[in-house]
């Protein structure tokens, strides 16, 4: 049986770590289309502290609490609801209210645990690839035999990026700070950048010949996006999936016109329900044989309780996590 009230984390209001606050909210019902999942664990991701802040409000149809992604178990069916089947252990992307007992979410964007995986491994899978399925293979056309050079590399989003671009057969370069994040990305098979102590366009030119990379999934902004253009190969693409050093830049544009380069960009959360039921229909098919295969995992920092989520979202703030961090309910 479903209780009638759940335990979740709500936004006070927009501040810092502190503000997320425990409460007790009603169990969502699955409308029609939907399955109601009893949450196991919950991916943190850097758009939930953007969130908390007040910056990155939640779509107008989706919950105010945070959490983007989740494992756990089907407990209920909405109307019209074939697969998954009551029972199924799953994880899924949600458009908010992740950090919660339960939620409620379009059956269409469930993926089934890849075989050995647990709930919190599950849980650290949806989000990042998601978005780095959408944005460095569907925007970015990120080819085999092609390079891809990815900035905070050592993140949620980076280590995911390097793993299937390199399952996929592309050469990676990485951006990341100090020599640790470097070596986390070397071992995933990137060309590791320490932007401490390299220039990742000289690097890039020089083990290019001098021909740039095919595509970049930029996160930063600010001064990057003048040296991305300036390290990317003629026709390349420059994905642009977060600002964290601005989005107002003064820009010579003259490069992209001559080397015939793409500027693109997205955020996953606002996109129709349809388009990212399709996102999950390529990764069941694209992408989970190669997680099944070891391939693809995901790297789990650390993991706190539910009701500690404050102090998970301070160690995603202090930047010296490597890969994801969880929430265990
Ligand atoms: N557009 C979308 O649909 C979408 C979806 C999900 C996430 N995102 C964005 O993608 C980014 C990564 O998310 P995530 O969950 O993977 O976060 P994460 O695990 O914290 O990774 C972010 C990485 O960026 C680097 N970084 C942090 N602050 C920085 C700053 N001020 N300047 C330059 N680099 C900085 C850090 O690496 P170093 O210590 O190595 O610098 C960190 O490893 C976030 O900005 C998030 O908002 C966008």
């Amino acid at each position: 049986m479903t209780p009638a009230t759940m335990t979740c984390i709500e936004i006070a209001r927009p501040g810092g770590p502190e503000v997320l606050t425990p409460a007790t909210r009603p169990v969502p019902r699955p409308g029609r289309g939907e399955v109601l999942i009893k949450v196991a664990a919950a991916g943190i991701n850097r758009p939930d502290l953007l969130q908390r802040q007040g910056v990155y409000p939640p779509p107008p149809d989706a919950s105010d609490l945070p959490g983007l992604e989740v494992a756990g178990t089907v407990v209920a069916l909405g109307e019209g609801v074939a697969a998954p089947t009551l029972g199924a252990e799953i994880c899924a992307l949600v458009a908010g209210g992740g950090y919660a007992e339960y939620v409620a979410v379009d059956a269409r964007l469930c993926l089934p645990l890849p075989r050995g995986y647990d709930f919190v491994r599950a849980a650290a899978l949806p989000e990042t690839l998601f978005t780095v399925w959408h944005n460095v293979v569907e925007r970015g056309r990120l080819a085999a035999g092609e390079s891809l050079l990815v900035h905070g590399g050592a993140g949620g989003i980076g280590t995911t990026a390097i793993q299937l671009a390199v399952a996929r057969g592309a050469r990676v370069f990485a951006t990341a700070g100090g020599p640790d994040k470097a070596k986390v990305c070397a071992g995933l098979g990137a060309h590791a950048i320490d932007y401490r102590a390299e220039d990742f366009v000289a690097v890039i030119k020089e083990a290019t010949g001098g021909r740039g990379v095919d595509v970049i999934l930029d996160m930063v902004g600010g001064p990057y996006v003048a040296r991305n253009i300036k390290a990317l190969a003629v026709e390349g693409r420059l994905v642009s999936i977060a600002f964290l050093q601005g989005s107002a830049v003064e820009l010579n544009l003259m490069p992209v016109m001559l080397k015939r380069l793409t500027l693109t960009g997205s955020t996953l959360r606002p996109q129709a329900t349809d388009r990212k039921a399709a996102m999950a229909a390529a990764l069941a098919a694209e992408v989970w044989p190669l997680i099944d295969q070891g391939r693809i995992a995901p790297l789990v920092h650390a993991t706190f309780p539910l009701v500690e989520a404050e102090a998970a979202h301070r160690l995603m703030e202090a930047n010296t996590h490597v890969g994801k961090i969880v929430l265990t309910v």
